[in-house]
């Protein structure tokens, strides 16, 4: 709506988990850190637990935009799936057709898949978003496809992403032997305040934003007070002020338009939860 007026290329502000996007603060960076020494270094489980909004999902895609063709991956969002069709899905975005519905033969055809990749010096990694909804059972499952190993080392890395409830589940007396086996952890923090004014000219800049298009510095401690330096809410914020701006023919936005434009979202939060 008000990409013409400020000549953007793209909305700076979408919700969308847009990988070219990503702007690597501080955690960010740790995070994708921590994943690619977990799954260079094969060590089998890795999770990763941070709030909604935070950006799990984006660095999920930045992490397959970033893994060369040697490491073959499968990315499973839909974790309500029921166990057979999970591991359907994994066959499939492995690039795989699965044989049939049945377990036993399905864990088989994985089998085979991952040693093909072995004897071609590849490695594979399965990431599962929003794991913390996956049941007992099939948490219990995947942990079996770790067991997938020759006598040196894990043929499948496991990703579990997850909200933090992930981590409560993992921490259950069922999960234990899941639980012994995860040897990356990471919780995902939000933006610190001396980040958030880079994440928003980051942001900004990707969407090609012309020079003199800015949010104010006075209009940061505002921004960081409202969302707690949650990505997320962030856009919230930052896609309502342009918006605003633009009623107003504003290209420079200030405090009075942050501010307007936090009201506006509370009152619909609000709204939203009566
Ligand atoms: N480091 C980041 N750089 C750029 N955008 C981010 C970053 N982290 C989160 N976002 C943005 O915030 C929003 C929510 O991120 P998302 O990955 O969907 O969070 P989660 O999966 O943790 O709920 C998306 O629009 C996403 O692009
Ligand atoms: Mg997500």
């Amino acid at each position: 709506m008000y990409r013409k007026f400020y000549g953007l290329k793209e909305n700076p502000f979408n919700v969308t988990s847009d990988p070219d996007f990503l702007y690597l603060s501080h955690t960010h960076r740790e995070a994708l850190n921590h994943l690619m020494y977990g799954i260079n270094q094969k060590k089998g489980f890795i999770a990763v637990t941070g709030e909604v909004g935070s950006g799990k999902t984006t660095l999920c895609k930045a992490l397959l935009n970033q893994i060369g063709n040697e490491i073959k991956t499968s990315l499973i969002f839909n974790s309500f799936l029921p166990e057979s069709q999970l591991l359907e899905a994994i066959l499939t975005d492995f690039g795989l057709t699965p044989k049939r519905r049945s377990k036993v033969v399905l864990i088989r055809q994985l089998n085979e898949f991952l040693l093909e990749q072995l004897s071609r010096g590849n490695n594979a990694v399965l990431i599962i978003d929003e794991a913390q909804n996956l049941r007992f059972t099939t948490l219990e499952s995947i942990r079996m496809l770790s067991n997938l190993e020759t006598n040196k080392e894990k043929l499948l890395q496991i990703v579990l992403v997850g909200q933090p409830q992930l981590q409560d589940k993992l921490d259950s007396p069922k999960l234990v032997q899941l639980k012994q086996r995860i040897s990356v952890q990471f919780h995902l923090k939000a933006l610190e305040k001396n980040e958030v004014h880079k994440y928003i000219e980051h942001r900004l800049h990707v969407a090609g934003s012309p020079r003199k298009l800015t949010f104010e510095p006075e209009t940061i401690e505002p921004i960081f007070e409202f969302t707690q330096g949650i990505p997320r809410v962030i856009n919230l914020v930052c896609d309502k002020s342009l918006l605003l701006g633009f009623v107003k023919e504003s290209d420079h936005i200030g405090q009075n338009i942050v501010d307007q434009s936090i009201e506006e979202i509370k009152g619909r939060l609000t709204f939203a939860m009566a």
